[in-house]
């Protein structure tokens, strides 16, 4: 019997933010220096910018990209990085061990997003960072004249403001491995005062809270989050999460199952903050939302030798990797409702869909589903349903340090479904290892008439990586499906596949 999704255009979660497939560039091994930014390599411009890593970050069409840290923002002195570059200090970069030379900072990064097309949306250092710097900040980025900061960005060789729009308030600052790290209470005290004082200086700007990322087992993240929900309920605009997850012990279906997992924590999101909204006093502004600001896969590259210095997190991904990935992009859709912003960490050699080295680079497996997404999957999100055979995992750990979960029931199709413009886009990830699954696709409300274009991503096996030379997983164009008032078709989706219809 044929598995079947059932696609009703009347059943609609919510409107999809694109700002979901955003990214983002953390001062972090090779990901600004030898990554977006080489003036020692063949491939860059007279600017330093290496125009193919450019080039291929276009091709993810990013709406918005995050900057710049990470763990790196909580001891980042944003002064430090603008002015003439002579000038411009270096200092020990304590989070990841590195030489930070400043040579890339604010000004170079906005010339970067512009250039790229992309939204700039920066995280204040609220470790070792003041309140004031991040005012600073705010009037150096915004105001367009008069005070001193304004001035100063205006004597940098920049006239205009650069009008950043999204700020978040610190970094991961529940985690004990932050710099500056606080309790919550202490946390939400700062936070406040920062969003305070830098909504004086911009009141358009929209602001995240740093939201819970430590899930050790000793930890209880959820009192993390109550307590920053009900500090600043009535003044941020997004919470946000992060997750990575890793297949230490090798075990595929375990591994695929894991953006359930991101699922789950956006649910009990969700109901924390529904419970916050109704005692917040918010005037005429939206509900806070979730911004998965931090997400991928990330166990490869997690010694101490490993997550340190010039090479640091560089993970090279496979198969198996790009349905994981494909996976969270459909948790995002499934829950468009309440997750409006989502940022892969990072953009280039870091845990990142780019991989250069000075002579080259290459798309790794990751970077396709995310493609595919980003210049596809739009409008609003639907509740479909989904009938097909599904399995059970052990119990395991999504990262080595992480609580242990299980899932049950898990489906072997995992499906999203997207409504635009009398346009359905159906994205569907077949975890099965070994077999197709032939699967009816059903429309309750209204007919199939036209062509649907399908891309395929996929490869000889779950392992099958991509390489300098040497393209194994990428996206493929398969034959389209036609369909003439069609009340529903079959598809048969191959095994360890990800298929956008
Ligand atoms: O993206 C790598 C690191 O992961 C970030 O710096 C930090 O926020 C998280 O722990």
């Amino acid at each position: 019997e044929n598995a079947r999704i059932k696609i009703d255009i009347d059943r609609q979660i919510g409107e999809i933010n694109n700002n979901i497939y955003g990214n983002f560039v953390e001062h972090l091994g090779r990901c600004v220096y030898g990554g977006i930014y080489d003036p020692e390599s063949p491939h860059s411009d007279e600017n330093g910018i290496r125009t193919d890593v450019l080039e291929a970050a276009k091709g993810l069409n990013i709406p918005l990209t995050r900057y710049p840290g990470g763990n790196f923002v909580s001891n980042y002195h944003w002064k430090d990085g603008v002015g003439p570059k002579e000038e411009r200090p270096a200092r020990m970069e304590l989070a990841w061990a590195r030489l930070e030379t400043n040579q890339f900072g604010t000004n170079e990064f906005i010339d970067y997003a512009r250039q790229l097309g992309t939204e700039p949306y920066f995280a204040v250092n609220l470790g070792t960072g003041t309140i004031k710097e991040a005012q600073e900040w705010v009037e150096y980025c915004n105001v367009k004249e008069g005070p001193y900061y304004a001035e100063l960005r205006k004597k940098h060789g920049y006239p205009e403001p650069h009008n950043i729009k999204y700020w978040s308030l610190g970094n991961e600052m529940d985690g004990f491995w932050q710099m500056g790290h606080l309790n919550a209470e202490d946390y939400s005290k700062k936070a406040r005062e920062a969003a305070k004082l830098m909504r004086l200086t911009d009141p358009n700007i929209k602001l995240i809270a740093a939201g819970a990322s430590n899930f050790r087992p000793n930890n209880d993240p959820h009192e993390w989050n109550a307590t920053v929900l009900a500090e600043l309920r009535d003044v941020v605009d997004y919470i946000a999460l992060h997750m990575y997850v890793g297949n230490h012990e090798d075990n595929y279906y375990n591994f695929v199952s894991s953006p359930l997992v991101l699922e789950e924590r956006t649910q009990v999101v969700k109901g924390m903050i529904q419970r916050e909204m109704e005692k917040a006093d918010r005037g005429d502004r939206e509900p806070i939302y979730i911004a998965w600001d931090e997400y991928n896969i990330w166990y490869r590259w997690r010694q101490d030798e490993t997550m340190t210095g010039e090479r640091a997190l560089e993970e090279r991904y496979n198969l198996e990797d790009a349905l994981v990935i494909a996976g969270f992009l459909n948790a995002f859709i499934r829950n468009a409702d309440i997750v409006k912003m989502a940022n892969m960490a990072q953009l280039v050699n870091v845990i990142a869909p780019i991989f250069a080295e000075k002579d080259g680079m290459f798309k790794q497996t990751i970077y396709y589903p995310l493609q595919l997404f980003a210049n596809n999957m739009f409008g609003t999100a639907l509740d479909v349903y989904v009938d097909c055979d599904t399995y059970d995992t052990d119990e395991f750990y999504l990262g080595l340090a992480e609580q242990a979960t299980q899932q049950n029931d898990v489906p072997y199709l995992d499906v999203a479904v997207s409504y635009n413009d009398d346009e359905v886009v159906i994205a569907v990830i077949n975890r099965h290892k070994d077999k197709a699954i032939a699967t009816d696709i059903i429309s309750q409300e209204g007919l199939f008439d036209g062509e649907f274009e399908v891309y395929e991503v996929n490869g000889p096996d779950i392992k099958a990586e991509n390489d300098f030379d040497k393209t194994t997983v990428e996206t493929v164009q398969k034959e389209a499906v036609k369909t003439k008032k069609a009340e529903q078709f079959t598809y048969q989706f191959p095994p360890h596949s990800f298929t956008m219809l």
